[in-house]
Order: structure tokens, then sequence, then C-alpha cells
């Protein structure tokens, strides 16, 4: 079951300039997130996740494609109560404290006086801020008021969580703690839909990953499927008592060769050449230290696709299902 489906969604901007042709923030985005799991929307500044997660809940409207949430068109004042969203830059209320800021939107939501404490009590706890309760939020630090937003974005217990950049300037404690508490909302069966370009993040925790790039999607899939993708796997191998220099066989294999002293480092571009190289090591009378192969990570796949050049509609792909 999917709990966000996106078709073909186009934003175009107007330049609010005459005779200026109008920004395309999203070329046709399509996926899908399925119930229940955390979906990471990763994408670099400007490649229009904001504009993506702002149609979703209905406050910018697309100029073609469609959107549907938990079965919905986006934006339909139905679903609302099931969806709770953290904005980019939420606005606070500065002088109000931490507890009466989470009974406000408890009682916008339409809960109940004894509902809300208790919502409220438990959330201050989820997101470890009971002690703060009585503080008001304009002494809150960074950390502090994104973590106030994610309980504001839980108070009526939605099904669905969008979360646009909700570990952005946070340090690694303050990362770790609104990770956790992601893991700990889908562990009680949430979906979490959350944007970022923090490609650490969406390595620790997701599921699935998007990877938006100028308002396209250029791949989306499992990490581990998205990474193994005809990408070359490079080695490295180590060696003693061998002159590499002059080598022009090992030239030939290796992508590069450093000799320094007695050692030589040789990086092949894929695991193929490595029996050759091995050897031509024995064959010149060298010894052999390690081979070690480099597993190629999402970062990797970020900065190919990311690349100049990269985005043409050849370069997207798409695992798994169509999504
Ligand atoms: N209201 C607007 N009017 C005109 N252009 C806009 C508007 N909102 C966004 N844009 C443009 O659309 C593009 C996508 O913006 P968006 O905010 O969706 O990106 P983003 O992926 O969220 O980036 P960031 O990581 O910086 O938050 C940008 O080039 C931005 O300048
Ligand atoms: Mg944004």
């Amino acid at each position: 079951m999917d709990d966000i489906v996106i078709e073909d969604l186009t934003k175009s901007y107007t330049s609010g300039w005459p005779g200026r042709p109008p920004y395309t923030a999203l070329g046709g985005l399509s996926l899908t997130v399925r119930r229940g799991e955390i979906f990471g929307f990763l994408g670099p500044n400007g490649a229009g996740k904001t504009t993506t997660l702002k149609i979703l809940l209905g406050l910018v409207r697309a100029t073609s494609g469609a959107a549907f949430l938990l079965d919905r068109p986006a934006g339909d004042v139905g679903t609302r109560r099931r969806i709770g969203f953290l904005p980019e830059s939420p606005y606070f209320y500065d002088y109000l404290t931490a507890e009466e800021f989470l009974s406000f939107y408890g009682q916008l939501a339409g809960l109940g006086r004894t509902v809300i404490a208790q919502r409220v009590a438990d959330l201050l706890s989820l997101v470890d801020l009971v002690d703060a309760r009585t503080r008001q939020l304009r002494k809150f630090s960074k950390g502090m008021l994104q973590r106030i937003g994610l309980a504001q974005a839980l108070i009526h217990d939605p099904d669905l969580v969008i979360l646009d950049e909700p570990m952005t300037g946070l340090d690694p404690v303050g990362r770790k703690q609104v990770r956790d508490l992601i893991l700990s909302l889908r562990d009680r069966g949430k979906t979490i839909f959350f944007s970022t370009h923090i490609l650490h993040d969406v390595e620790m925790i997701c599921d699935r990953v998007g990877i938006v790039i100028k308002g396209r999607l250029l791949a989306s899939g499992r990490i581990d499927e998205l990474v193994r993708q005809d990408h070359t796997q490079s080695v490295e191998i180590v060696c003693q008592q061998i002159r590499a220099e002059g080598n022009a066989f090992l030239h030939s294999l290796a992508t590069r060769v450093l000799q320094q002293g007695q050692q030589c480092l040789l990086i092949l571009p894929t695991p193929d050449a490595v029996d050759a190289v091995v050897g031509e090591i024995r064959r010149q009378g060298g010894r052999l230290l390690s081979v070690t192969p480099h597993k190629a990570s999402l970062e990797d796949l970020f900065f190919q696709e990311a690349a100049p050049g990269a985005f043409h509609a050849e370069s997207h792909r798409h695992t798994g299902r169509a999504s």
C-alpha cells in the first residue's frame, strides 16, 4: 500500500519580471512512498524538495500532474488530521512555553483538554524536553526548536509524517536524536517522508530514498540497490619490492600507481583485473601486502548523478517498482 503517490508533478514559478520565462522548479516528478516506511527525499539546495512537500500539503498548487496522500488528493481537508508536517522554517511563537506551544497546536487540531495534556506530556518526553517544558521558546537553542517542531508535527498522532529537513542545523547529537525519533515513529507503524541534503542521515535510517536534482527524480529505491547498480567497485592493492613506475602493464590496468619508497599502491577501477595485477606482482618478485575492495557509497552515486552533464533523460534510473 502506498501512502504517498506522486505522478508526473510539474511546478513553474512565474518570474515576476515581464518577458522573463517562468522558472521550472519541478519537471515531471513521480515517486511513491509505501505505508510504514522511512523514505528519504534527497537533493541539493534548490532541487525542488520544499516545493514538492508544499504541494503535498496543499500549500502550493502544482502546475500539472497529481499527488495523493493516504489515497486522497493532496490538500484534501479530511486527511489533514492524519498528516503531521514540520516545515523548513517553522514559525515559533517566541513567548509561549514549550508546553503552551504544544497545547496550542493540540487545540488547533481539535483535541480535547485531557487528551492534549496527555499527548503534550508524552511528546515532551519523546523529544527529550521535559526539563524545558516551562521555558519560553525564545530561550530555546536551535536543536531544541527543531525538536519541539517535531513534537508539534506529532501532536495529533498522525499516520503520515512529512518533515522538511528535520536534521538541518543540528549538531551530531541532535541529528542522532532526530534519527532515533524517526526510527521510533516507524516502529509505531507511521510512514515518514523527509527531505534532506545530508547523505549520511539517509544512509543511516531510510528504507528507500529518492534522489531529486533540478526538479527531477534521478534515482529511487533501496540504498543497497542504488549503490549496487552497475556501479564499479574499485580495488586497492598494496605491494612491496616492486618498481611499478616503469611497468607499462600495471599502468594499463590501474587508474593510479603510487610508489612510496619500497611500497607501491595500485588502484584498480574494477575487481576484474585483480588476478592479472597480482600475477604481475608475483612475476616481478614483489610481495603482496593487501587487496582491499572499496564499496561504492550513496555519496559516490549522488556526486555521479549531480555531476555536470548528468542531467539527461537517459541517466534517469529507477529500481524496484516504478516510483
Ligand atoms: N515562490 C517561489 N517563487 C519563485 N521561485 C521559487 C519559489 N519557491 C521556490 N522557488 C525556486 O524553485 C526552486 C526549488 O526550490 P525549493 O525550495 O523547492 O528547493 P529545495 O530543494 O527545498 O532547496 P533547499 O535545500 O535549499 O531547501 C529553486 O530554484 C527556488 O528558487
Ligand atoms: Mg527546501
